[in-house]
């Protein structure tokens, strides 16, 4: 119902040509006058920074509010705020890791949202109306993703909506036992994704797995979004008014049919206005609401532009290629080997089933970046932002321009044994920019995982790059990074990523479990733990005007930085016993 009135608002605001919203295929539309879709990637977008600007309107009051909140000690929040030189910017990013992240990723959220309930009382709440940017990769992504074309709806709101993120419904997950349902479901999406195909467009399986994830995300009526773009969210009420961050969502480019991802890849970033990247083979953004118009750098070849080619189950999908969130397992996926699907779904397909296809190429020719086999192919193939290992969507945050201050790290990834988090995607995020694809996003020092193991430094809350200082050697200086690992609490929150099939109480539970991580037990364990994240909020903002750190922020530095210490030794416990214990849990109530 929420979904319908968008797509007529979007429908009414469409300028240009005639609009078939209702199918899958984009349109053809007659492209703006002198055209010219990319630029390079020296700066942000001038659309970016006149409506951070207005963005900041707002969370310089939500800020203050927050702070007051927290009641800091020798702190007045609104005199501190005004005298800032600029707006605190606050990034929150959400990993991968399928369903369990997304749940997990929603506890995490409503945590920091005023408008769940308790937030306020034993949260973070506000600190969400407080920030300024917003990234999810993989199954962080379908979170932000559904909470934002959902017209920037809260977790609890969306949860009482029982279409949507209903996994109950055996159609709408791809495993189960019944191969008849299965199959009738391939055909639907087939029929569907054909109509594609057959307004001249290469397609993979990344479109019938987009448009099955629709269905999960934006519910079942309107034929499960079936011509919702990305592009759309420009015109959602609170993206228009700036009462949401500014969205990232992440992918990789690869290569057709090779899983040849490393740290070098391009890390392409989609926002509201723009897809492209900052990496330095590729280094240039392109419209967003243009994909797959044929263009010769950035220029079209001819009079007729395409739009809708930005499906948002498309793009959502290719953040998280299927065969990733849901490691191929024949048993689980009845007969339905890749190879079968592939057969199944026929010749309109392309023969690399595992990449998003972006053809035409809409960087093709282009007089910027560096990697010419990225730039002089006709497609453009990209993968689940997750493959080169980091699993948490940060580069949009590092970029020095956008000056992020604190970037909150949501880490719902499988690391351990018993698939807890290690701090491998914020460590590859470290590694990167050592190499020359992420020189420009600089990130504070991660120890090994094996120290984090060692020390539990996975078991709560740990902050990195505590002390500006302390990082000349890196190009600039990195926000301060809180990290908040998935830790157990009142459920086993480390669901496989196999796990397909969830009944409403299992994802509550993941819920409920991933408010209790990102609250440290709603505040029972450290009762301090809001005050501390206030104290992480306004550190880089105290070290660039010389202000000391008050005797309280000191002492929550103390409790949360990494304290330097590296593990070199062998003895690393792998399976922690976790706090989920009935013994523990009366121990805080
Ligand atoms: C979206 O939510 C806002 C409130 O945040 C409401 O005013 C508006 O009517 C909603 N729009 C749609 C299309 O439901
Ligand atoms: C397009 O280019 C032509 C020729 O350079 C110019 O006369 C015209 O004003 C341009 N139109 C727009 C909308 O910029
Ligand atoms: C923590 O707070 C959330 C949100 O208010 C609530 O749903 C949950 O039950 C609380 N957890 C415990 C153990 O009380
Ligand atoms: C399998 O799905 C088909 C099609 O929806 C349905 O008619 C049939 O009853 C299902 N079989 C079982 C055993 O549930
Ligand atoms: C994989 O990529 C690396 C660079 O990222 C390159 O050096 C290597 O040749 C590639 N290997 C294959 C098999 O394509
Ligand atoms: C596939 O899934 C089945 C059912 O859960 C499991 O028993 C089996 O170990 C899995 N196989 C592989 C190769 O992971
Ligand atoms: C785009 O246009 C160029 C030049 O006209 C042509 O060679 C190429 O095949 C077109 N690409 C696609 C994917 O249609
Ligand atoms: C941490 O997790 C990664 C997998 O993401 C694994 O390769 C690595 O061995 C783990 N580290 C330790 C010390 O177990
Ligand atoms: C979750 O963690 C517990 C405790 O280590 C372990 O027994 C269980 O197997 C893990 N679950 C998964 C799916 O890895
Ligand atoms: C587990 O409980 C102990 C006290 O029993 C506490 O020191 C530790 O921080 C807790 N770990 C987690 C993951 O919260
Ligand atoms: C930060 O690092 C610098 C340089 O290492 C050091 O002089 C200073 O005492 C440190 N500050 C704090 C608060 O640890
Ligand atoms: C900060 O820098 C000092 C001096 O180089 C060093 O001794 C200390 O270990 C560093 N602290 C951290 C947390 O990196």
């Amino acid at each position: 119902m929420i979904l319908s009135t968008i797509l007529l608002t979007a429908f009414a605001s469409a300028v240009i040509g005639v609009n078939t919203r209702g199918s899958y295929a984009p349109d053809k539309v007659p492209c703006p006058e002198n055209a010219s879709f990319i630029r390079d990637a020296a700066d942000l977008s001038s659309m970016e920074k006149e409506w951070i600007t207005k963005r900041h309107e707002r969370t310089d009051q939500e800020l203050k509010r927050f702070l007051e909140g927290v009641s800091l000690q020798d702190f007045d929040a609104g005199e501190f705020i005004d005298s800032l030189e600029r707006s605190i910017n606050i990034g929150l990013s959400f990993s991968g890791g399928s369903y369990r992240a997304m749940f997990n990723g929603a506890g995490q959220f409503a945590a920091l949202d005023s408008r769940t309930e308790g937030a306020e009382a034993h949260g973070l709440g506000g600190l969400l109306q407080a920030s300024t940017y917003l990234s999810g990769l993989s199954g962080g992504n379908w979170l932000t993703g559904t909470l934002i074309m959902n017209n920037w709806s809260s977790v609890p709101d969306l949860l009482d909506s029982d279409e949507i993120w209903n996994l109950e419904n055996p159609k709408l997950h791809f495993g189960g036992d019944n191969l008849t349902l299965i199959q009738e479901r391939w055909k639907l999406l087939k029929s569907q994704v054909d109509e594609k195909a057959e307004a001249g467009f290469h397609t993979s399986l990344t479109d019938p797995w987009g448009r099955q994830m629709s269905y999960q995300f934006f519910g079942t009526g309107d034929d499960g979004a079936i011509s919702l773009r990305f592009s759309d969210m420009r015109d959602i009420d609170a993206f228009k008014d700036a009462e949401m961050p500014f969205p990232f969502s992440i992918a990789l480019s690869g290569y057709p049919d090779s899983k040849n991802v490393s740290l070098e890849s391009t890390v392409i970033e989609f926002n509201p206005f723009e897809m492209g990247s900052w990496d330095p083979s590729l280094f240039a953004f392109t419209d967003l609401k243009y994909l797959g118009s044929n263009v010769s750098n950035g220029v079209p070849v001819s009079d007729i532009c395409i739009e809708g080619f930005d499906n948002v189950g498309f793009v959502l999908g290719t953040s998280s290629n299927v065969f990733n969130e849901f490691p191929l397992n024949t048993s689980r996926w009845g007969n339905l080997t890749p190879q079968a699907i592939h057969n199944f779904l026929g010749d309109n397909f392309d023969e690399y089933y595992d990449v998003g296809v972006y053809k035409p190429n809409p960087f093709r020719e282009s007089e910027h970046g560096s990697q010419r086999s990225l730039l002089d192919d006709d497609g453009l193939y990209l993968v689940d932002g997750g493959w080169d290992l980091q699993n948490i969507p940060l580069a949009p945050m590092l970029l020095p321009e956008r000056g992020v201050d604190v970037l909150f790290a949501f880490d719902n990834s499988f690391d351990t044994e018993d698939t807890f988090p290690n701090g491998t995607a914020i460590g590859a995020t470290y590694d990167r920019q050592f190499l020359e694809q992420g020189q420009r996003l600089p990130f504070p020092y991660v120890p090994s995982s094996k120290t984090i193991l060692k020390h539990e430094l996975n078991s709560k809350p740990l902050f990195l790059g505590c002390n500006a200082s302390n990082m000349t050697d890196l190009s600039s200086v990195p926000p301060l990074v809180v990290y908040i690992p998935n830790v157990a609490y009142t459920t086993w929150s480390n669901t496989s990523g196999y796990k397909v099939a969830y009944s409403n109480e299992e994802r509550n539970a993941l819920i409920q479990n991933g408010f209790e991580a990102a609250t440290r037990f709603n505040l029972t364990i450290d009762p301090n733990w809001k005050k501390c994240v206030g104290c992480s909020i306004i550190r880089r903002s105290q070290e660039r005007n010389g202000i000391e750190q008050s005797e309280e922020c000191s002492k929550c530095f103390q409790e949360y930085c990494w304290n330097g210490e590296e593990y070199t030794g062998d003895d690393v416990v792998l399976n922690r016993s976790l706090n989920y214990t009935s013994s523990s849990l009366s121990k805080y109530f």
